[in-house]
């Protein structure tokens, strides 16, 4: 079955790992899942409910469309403080005020990376308790946290290390699975 993918990036930075494995999910997805990657969430206001009177921003309402026609998300991210990013909970905070809550029953898959060895778990399982409210439909397993990722991604932001892409293409090629049996 063919299945399309959006992918929230938790990190700003030029040379971010996560933008970097975020760049290589195409690549390592399955036949006929497509994966397009979302930008816009460093230019969001804070999320303030005064400001969602006058208007949502563009790029939260072009978000929340891209989300609502896709198939599944996935969000990359690092771990900020042992949590999500305040850039892209901010995100997920606006996205969630537009009706119909985009999440809400779409399939998600989590990724995340840090320097460090746990590879931002901690991170996910915060995402995973925003992920309740919005009633999105996380795949719990396999989960990929990639660690040490200084050592698995190169000086030009390419993931080279071959494990860690076999590790992803398994976790995709489930999640494509997962978005057919979940498919309503
Ligand atoms: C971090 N980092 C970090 N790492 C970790 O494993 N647990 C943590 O709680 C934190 N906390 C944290 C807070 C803040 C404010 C920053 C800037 C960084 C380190 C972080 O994982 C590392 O910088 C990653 O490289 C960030 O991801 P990107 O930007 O490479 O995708």
């Amino acid at each position: 079955h063919r299945s399309s993918v959006v992918v929230f990036v938790g990190s700003l930075r030029k040379g971010s790992f996560n933008a970097a494995i975020a760049r290589a999910l195409p690549d390592l997805a399955p036949e006929g899942m497509t994966v397009t990657l979302l930008d816009g969430l460093g230019s969001l206001p804070h999320y303030d409910a005064d400001l969602q009177a006058e208007g949502f921003p563009d790029t939260v309402l072009r978000l929340a469309e891209a989300v609502k026609a896709a198939d599944g998300v996935a969000f990359v991210t690092p771990e900020y403080n042992y949590s999500v990013p305040g850039v892209l909970k901010n995100g997920i905070d606006w996205l969630s005020r537009v009706s119909p809550q985009p999440f809400a029953g779409k399939p998600v898959v989590i990724q995340s990376a840090s320097a460090g060895v746990l590879g931002g778990v901690r991170a996910q399982y915060h995402l995973r308790q925003t992920l309740v409210f919005l009633d999105a439909l996380p795949m719990n397993k396999p989960e990929v946290m990639v660690g040490a990722a200084g050592t698995k991604i190169s000086g030009t932001g390419e993931l080279t290390d071959q494990p860690t892409r076999d590790f992803i293409r398994g976790q995709l090629s489930n999640f494509a699975a997962f978005i057919d049996r979940v498919r309503v």
